[in-house]
């Protein structure tokens, strides 16, 4: 702990039976103070227990901060609102790397420096042709971008500053191009290159709606919802695919293979797949006269349906991301005309229940980012498969912002819990003629 981010000024006590120990307590520059409990087990022969994280810090960082409470989310200090409505993508990619907001020049190198980094080996194009037609996009992405590290290595040495960057901007440039790919593969149709005239979220959708027969040019409002989007997904503090990528990292696993791991924590439906479970359940339920079942289902503890898109271990608040958006969401149907989708009926319902029912108030369960991201991505012309492919285009950056932050930070070493044993007692090997 270093000391502008709070020096260790505070101690907290640990008292079990008739004995007790002494541990440093660290505040940070907002948000709770945390206890390092580094030495509890040389000193007490006792680990701490905590399953599923929810009362541990796992590392120091700058990078990101959630009020859970408050619904406020600030990258690098700045509310996600303000970066969402003022800048674009790689200027938030540029914050989230580097700390502070790009001038102008920066700004232009680095969009410079992405634009030249966005087409794939060509020889990519035959990872591609092992897959069936049918996969999932998310299964396609998990082995293009591990396999980027067969390609790239000339950028995987982690003790190099420079290849870091390196890394860091190839994984950025080139997702949106891997991921356009995956999603034209199960379209059987060609793919479309990368186009260097084009702003980032623009060229994502050429090369996704684009055909070689015909002139695209995406729309100005859906490019933009496209652009915000992935500003609100950028990054979200120790999230499991994040503290997947920094466990990876933490071995010295190279960038590519840390990301890919990333992208396969965050494909479960607890965590980035709930866009597309936001999007299928509210297909299930079909209409607004159907939200009580459904509203009932969600209560009863025998049945294991839940709201997808509704609760979040941190926010106990609406999701800033929420708001923005549902109000990206009203502009996309409204520039395309379906601003009666009965899906955002539904939707709006079932928020408006949901938002009112004495459950959801107890058990503080609000509205996430994947309530309303589904519909908006399936307006924009997304099947359900690629919503979290998008999720992890747009996490790319806060993945390996944080990995580089680990990766630099002179504390650093692997990660490896421990764990409450409630197993079988040493016991001896018995021959098969012995058994019953
Ligand atoms: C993301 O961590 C991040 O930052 C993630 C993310 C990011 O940007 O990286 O924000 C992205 O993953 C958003 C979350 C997307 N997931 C979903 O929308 C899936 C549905 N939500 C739930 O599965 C759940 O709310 C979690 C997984 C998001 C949070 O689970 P927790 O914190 O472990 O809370 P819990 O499961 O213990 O729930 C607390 C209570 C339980 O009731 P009790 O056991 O206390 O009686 O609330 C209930 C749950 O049954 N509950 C729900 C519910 N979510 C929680 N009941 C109905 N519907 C729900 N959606």
């Amino acid at each position: 702990m270093d000391a502008e981010s709070g020096a260790n000024t505070k101690t907290g006590q640990l008292k079990v039976a008739d004995k007790s120990w002494s541990f440093p307590v660290y505040e940070g520059t907002i948000g709770p103070n945390v206890i390092d409990i580094s030495k509890l087990y040389a000193e007490s022969g006792m680990f701490t227990y905590d399953p599923g994280f929810t009362s541990t810090g796992s590392c120091e960082s700058k990078i990101t901060y959630i009020d859970g409470d408050e619904g406020i989310l600030l990258y690098r200090g700045y509310p996600i609102d303000q970066l969402a409505e003022n800048g674009d993508f790689l200027e938030t990619c540029y914050l989230l790397l580097y700390g502070d907001l790009p001038t102008s020049a920066q700004k232009a190198d680095f969009d410079y420096r992405v634009t030249r980094h966005t087409m794939v080996h060509e020889q990519m194009n035959r990872f591609f042709q092992g897959f069936r037609r049918d996969a999932h996009p998310m299964a396609v992405m998990t082995g293009c971008v591990g396999a980027l590290s067969a390609f790239y290595h000339d950028s995987t040495d982690i003790t190099d500053p420079h290849q870091r960057m390196v890394a860091s901007i190839r994984m950025i440039a080139k997702m949106p191009t891997l991921a356009a790919m995956a999603y034209k593969y199960t379209i059987g149709q060609p793919f479309m290159y990368p186009k260097n005239n084009l702003d980032y979220a623009s060229n994502f959708l050429y090369m996704c709606f684009g055909v070689p027969c015909d002139e695209y040019t995406a729309n100005p409002v859906l490019a933009r919802a496209m652009d915000r989007i992935f500003i609100l997904h950028a990054d979200h503090e120790q999230n499991a695919s994040t503290s997947t990528v920094r466990l990876a990292g933490s071995t010295g696993a190279n960038p590519f293979a840390c990301i890919a791991a990333g992208i396969a924590c965050l494909w479960g439906p607890a965590h980035g797949g709930a866009n597309e479970a936001a999007l299928k359940m509210l297909g299930e339920i079909g209409s607004v006269d159907r939200i009580p079942e459904y509203v009932r289902r969600a209560k009863d503890k025998n049945d294991s349906f839940r709201l997808m898109g509704f609760g979040h271990r941190v926010y106990k608040h609406y999701d800033p991301r929420a708001k923005i958006m549902q109000k990206t969401c009203h502009e996309v149907l409204g520039e395309i005309g379906h601003k009666d989708d009965p899906l955002l009926q539904v939707a709006l319902e079932l928020e408006r229940i949901a938002l009112h029912d004495e459950y959801f108030i107890e058990k503080k369960l609000y509205p996430n980012i994947d309530f309303y991201s589904g519909i908006t991505l399936k307006a924009m012309g997304f099947p359900v498969s690629m919503f979290t492919v998008l999720f992890a285009l747009a996490r790319t950056v806060g993945w390996i912002a944080q990995w580089k932050e680990m990766i630099e930070d002179p504390n650093q070493k692997i990660g490896r819990p421990r764990q409450l044993y409630t197993g079988a007692p040493q016991r001896n090997y018995a021959p098969i003629s012995r058994r019953k």
